[in-house]
This record gives C-alpha cells, structure tokens and sequence, in this order.
C-alpha cells in the first residue's frame, strides 16, 4: 500500500555517516524529533543502504540540513551509494570535523545534529536509529527559531521534485 503520497512533502536532510577521510553523506526525508530531553531524534534507514552499515559499526552520525543551494549534492546523496562510489568526488560540499562524534559535518549546512546512536529498532524494512544529539552547530539561519525569510530549507514533494519552505509565516 503506497500510503507515503499522503504524508507529503516531508523536510529533507542529509545523513552523515563514516569519518572525516571517508565520509558517506545520504539524503533522507525519514527524520523525527523523538524527545527534548534527553535531545533524541529518529531516522529511518532502508537495510540495502551502505549507511545503514556503517551507522552499525560506528554508532554515531550527523544529521545536516541542507537549503535550496545544495539541491544538486541532496540528490547526488540521494541516487549514488557509498557502496559504490565515493560521494565526496561527485559532491562539491566541504566536510569539517563534528566537536563530538567521528562522523563529520558539512560546512555548506545551515546546521549539524551531531548524534549517537542509543536505540536500534527494527522497522519492517528499515532500521530506525534513535540517536542522542552530542552537540548542535549552526550558521546564520538559527539559533532563536528558522530564518525562513533567507533560508530557503529543502521540502521533498515526491520522486525528483522539491519545493521550499517559502517565506511567508501564517498564525492561527
Ligand atoms: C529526497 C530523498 C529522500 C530519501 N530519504 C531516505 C530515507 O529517509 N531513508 C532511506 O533509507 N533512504 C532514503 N533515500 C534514499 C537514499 O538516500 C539512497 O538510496 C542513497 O543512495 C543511499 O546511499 P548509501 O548507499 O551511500 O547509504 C532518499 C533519497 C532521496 C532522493
């Protein structure tokens, strides 16, 4: 049953995984704050992915939130596996050493949820990783709530179409 149309457009990230000399970005629309304290967020990751492997033996990650400018590099990690090809070559982002785990940031990012992994549950044909956030570094587009009016954040609406999260505010 396909029933994810209906729960689009969902926020789009990347998914650090590896170190700083082999970095495994990934793109992923599967990402939910779990709990404020302690800080825990969810992701989801298919089984066949090489970051699944490498969350494994690791235990740490990064969740990176790209804008509008790096929509070429979100679909590069979204479509080429680590498996195969190293994705920092075929990426133009610049990887920066993370203040709390071995799995690296990404400068270009408005921020970096630097996570280890506390929980494992399986999930049909996915794992969910709960990781604990270690530390949090951002730019310009934080920290007192997102600046959408200059920040243009990636919304998945399906297959390889985007949107943004445009710049008007509405309140109830
Ligand atoms: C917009 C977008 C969102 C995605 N979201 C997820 C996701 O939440 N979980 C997942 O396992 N794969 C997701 N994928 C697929 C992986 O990013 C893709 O299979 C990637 O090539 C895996 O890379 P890896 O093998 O190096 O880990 C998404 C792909 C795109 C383009």
């Amino acid at each position: 049953m396909e029933y994810l149309y209906y729960l689009y457009p969902i926020r789009t990230y990347l998914i650090v995984a590896g170190t700083l000399e082999k970095p495994n970005p990934m793109t992923a629309d599967w990402v939910v704050p779990l709990s404020r304290k302690p800080p825990l967020l969810g992701v989801a990751i298919a089984h066949t992915r090489y970051t699944k492997k490498l969350i494994d033996e690791q235990k740490d990650f990064v969740v990176a939130v790209p804008t509008m400018e790096l929509l070429k590099d979100v679909w590069i990690a979204g479509t080429v596996s680590g498996a195969k090809k190293d994705k920092k070559e075929l990426m133009s982002v610049t990887f920066i050493e993370s203040k709390s785990v071995k799995a690296p940031s990404i400068k270009e990012c408005a921020a970096n949820l630097e996570c280890r992994v506390v929980q494992e549950v399986v999930t049909g044909d996915h794992t969910f990783f709960v990781g604990e956030i270690v530390n949090v570094s951002y730019g310009d587009a934080f920290p007192n709530k997102p600046d959408i009016a200059n920040f243009r954040f990636i919304l998945h609406v399906g297959g390889k179409d985007f949107t943004d999260t445009g710049n008007e505010t509405i309140q109830p």
